[in-house]
């Protein structure tokens, strides 16, 4: 295809049709009545909205070939739509939340499961998703937190990668290779007191060094599309925002790929107070750097108007065109608009047992085992078990963003179970409901009965799937007193009793770690959640998820992470109320977190030795490896993450107390023991230094070894001039 040629073919409405996103429903067959809503709140008329050259929300590969059909009949020059979907955490086969894959630290397992997901949405009709979702997430009352992979910027850097790899695959050549679009550039994650859509007021220097680098690594994986977020970032909107979209996106990092608004954004801008109309918002959008409205159409009604007054350049809007238009090409649009939609295949992939196998394994790896006084794992030989509370046979466990999965389409813990021990007796009651504010447990003395007759209890606790997500931010991250007294009075009936926990953020359980013999987060496991809980539980799969976000003791401690500044007056001992001082305290809660980033536990134990460093100093430009003897002393095979740290002593700015520069993912077998070895390069150690340079200043630097961010072994080396 020539596309500059079509380029020149297009009248100005047809080009900024093209860069224009709308819903699927304007292209439906025979429905006017419905759309004529849609339209005239975007101030569009129905005719209008089919020029539009990409759309979002729509369902199975049947719907979008009817949706290009009508499309290219009536576009002018029969271009074909771009159809666009949020596949977060798979397409109808799904996998734990974003939240739980960073807990694997598996990069390969993230790359197969978008890649899963890419396939099922290519039969399906996708051209491009919406992911993945690179914000940095310290601050549990964020509802969001779901959809990224943690609070550290190496994990979600190198998981974010992952993702781009799995679904763009080979520079799109494949049949079900898809278009990746990261989000939401940038910031998203740090909104004021974890409120949604809040504005983000942060230095240029914590976004260069914590916020950035995600993004960064997918642009650098050949991401080909990118989403600047709703918020203001220093009191500018990230979709006007040049320091973002101009100067580091496109100037600094050399992304050329199609920058798309998010839903509604432009419009947005106008309530943000920075611009006066839709005409004004339109005009600043564009000279920031975005190629694509999402949702309005503000740059199809006003850009006419714009170029006559000279405030953006036809330029602008071709180089938009062109890489709308390109990307099309790549994808090979232009030679079959249908690309990889297909029914049968549809039925086919779906849901597969591959498919399903796949996502099973996610669950089991992303699952972290909180708390084990030893009760887990149950054995298989109990003769009964009682699973209960509100999340025993809810099948409302595939989490926000799940696309098209369904919920009828998930396991549950209490089938789970049952498949597993089909000999034994499993009796069940949800206590009591799983909303906010529960205060009731109306099947208390059913449940505690139920606790006391059985073996080993499992009970199922947590928040709902739509607890959590976009605009589900929270005050308060605690389980409702409803579930709070099932749990008191149930492990008291019986103390073989392991909590299961569905949970879509950082929850605050320190009364829960204090009772509960045993604590696992499922997260929101997805299609296989319960068969992979009931695995877990019985020992037919070893937990190894370790925590890629801070589980705080208290709300009050939001926002909180491992990798942060000390003060000039840290406490003595950060695990316990420090009762007085001026120093940096809390009256009412220890300073550190109930659980720390990194901690998981396993069946087995694993013991770190050894840990040598090839050098004492290394000269710039050289790299240092650093060994350690990793020991499984346990009974079964396992996994264990290992966790590289450091700290740089002295530099021109602080730095953090820790931070990750490497893992491995290890397994072993009972008794085995393996040497990991790391790299440390230069480029490791740099950082954006007071003269806002990017370098490694010379100097002591820490290095640590371990299973946690707060345990492990510890080395020094130093950085020579
Ligand atoms: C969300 C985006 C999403 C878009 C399209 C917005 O509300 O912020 O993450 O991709 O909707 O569904």
């Amino acid at each position: 295809m020539d596309i500059k040629k079509l380029l020149n073919d297009m009248t100005l409405e047809e080009k900024l049709g093209q860069i224009t996103q709308l819903n699927a429903i304007f292209f439906k067959k025979d429905n006017t009545a419905d759309i004529t809503g849609p339209a005239s709140k975007l101030h569009i008329t129905e005719q209008d909205a089919l020029l539009s050259g990409s759309v979002l929300n729509f369902i199975g590969a049947k719907d979008m070939k009817e949706i290009q059909d009508v499309a290219m009949e009536k576009q002018p020059h029969h271009i074909p739509l771009l159809f666009m979907q949020d596949v977060i955490h798979g397409y109808r086969t799904i996998y734990p939340i974003p939240l739980g894959m960073g807990c694997t630290f598996d990069e390969e397992l993230v790359e197969d499961c978008a890649r899963m997901s890419a396939k099922e949405a290519a039969v399906s009709g996708v051209h491009v998703t919406f992911s993945p979702m690179l914000d940095l997430v310290r601050d549990a009352r964020w509802g969001r937190v779901m959809e990224s992979t943690g609070e550290d910027p190496r994990l979600n850097g190198r998981l974010g990668a992952a993702f781009v790899r799995g679904y763009q695959g080979d520079d799109l050549k494949g049949k079900y290779d898809i278009a990746a679009c990261v989000k939401h550039f940038a910031a998203y994650g740090a909104p004021e007191a974890g409120r949604d859509y809040n504005a983000v007021e942060m230095s240029e220097h914590a976004l260069r060094e914590y916020y950035l680098p995600g993004y960064k690594a997918c642009v650098d994986a050949g991401v080909e599309m990118l989403m600047p977020s709703f918020n203001t970032v220093g009191g500018v909107p990230s979709t006007a925002n040049k320091l973002l979209l101009d100067k580091i996106l496109r100037r600094e990092w050399g992304f050329d790929g199609i920058v798309i608004s998010d839903y509604n954004a432009y419009r947005e801008m106008v309530r943000h107070g920075v611009a006066e109309d839709d005409k004004d918002a339109a005009a600043k959008a564009i000279n920031a750097g975005c190629d694509m409205e999402m949702m309005s159409a503000t740059t199809y009604l006003y850009a006419k108007e714009l170029l006559d007054e000279g405030r953006i350049t036809m330029e602008q809007i071709d180089t938009a065109v062109l890489r709308v238009l390109e990307l099309k090409d790549r994808l090979g649009l232009f030679d079959n608009p249908y690309r990889a939609a297909d029914e049968k295949e549809e039925a086919a992939l779906h849901l597969c047992p591959e498919h399903r196998t796949l996502v099973r394994r996610a669950a089991e790896e992303a699952a972290v085992l909180l708390k084990n006084d030893g009760v887990l794992p149950f054995s298989k030989k109990l003769r009964k078990v009682a699973v209960i509370g509100p999340f025993a046979a809810e099948k409302g466990i595939k989490g926000f963003w799940a696309c098209a999965g369904r919920d009828e389409d998930c396991v549950t813990v209490l089938a789970g179970v049952r498949a597993l021990l089909p000999d034994a007796e499993v009796a069940t009651t949800p206590g009591c409901s799983f909303e906010l504010g529960a205060t009731e447990v109306p099947d208390l003395e059913n449940a505690v009965e139920l606790a006391c007759e059985a073996d080993a209890v499992i009970l199922c606790l947590g928040e709902y799937q739509k607890m959590t997500g976009e605009g589900n931010s929270r005050a308060t991250l605690t389980l409702s007193p409803a579930q709070m007294e099932l749990a008191r009075r149930v492990i008291d009936a019986n103390k073989n009793t392991a909590v299961v926990l569905f949970n879509g953020r950082p929850l605050v359980l320190t009364e829960l770690d204090k009772i509960a013999p045993a604590i696992l987060t499922m997260w929101q496991p997805g299609t296989e959640g319960g068969n992979a809980a009931a695995r877990l539980l019985f020992g037919d799969a070893n937990p190894c998820g370790k925590l890629s976000m801070t589980f705080p003791w208290t709300d009050g401690q939001c926002p909180i992470y491992y990798s942060h500044m000390n003060t000039g007056r840290p406490v003595k001992n950060p695990k316990v109320i420090t009762e007085n001082g001026y120093c940096s305290r809390y009256m009412d809660a220890p300073v550190d977190p109930l659980y720390v980033f990194g901690h998981g536990l396993s069946y087995n134990t694993y013991t770190y030795d050894n840990l040598t460093l090839s050098a004492d100093s290394i000269r710039p430009g050289e790299q240092l490896e650093v060994a350690v003897t990793v020991k499984n002393n346990g009974e079964r095979t396992g996994k264990e993450i290992v966790q590289l740290y450091i700290r740089d002593r002295v530099a021109s700015v602080a730095r953090p107390v820790k931070e990750l520069k490497d893992f491995a993912k290890i397994e072993l077998e009972a008794g085995e023991s393996a040497a990991v070895i790391f790299t440390i390069t230069e480029e490791d150690l740099k950082f954006h230094t007071a003269d806002g340079s990017f370098a490694a200043e010379p100097g002591l630097f820490e290095v640590f070894v371990g299973p946690s961010s707060d345990e492990g072994l510890k080395a020094e080396f130093r950085l020579e001039k």
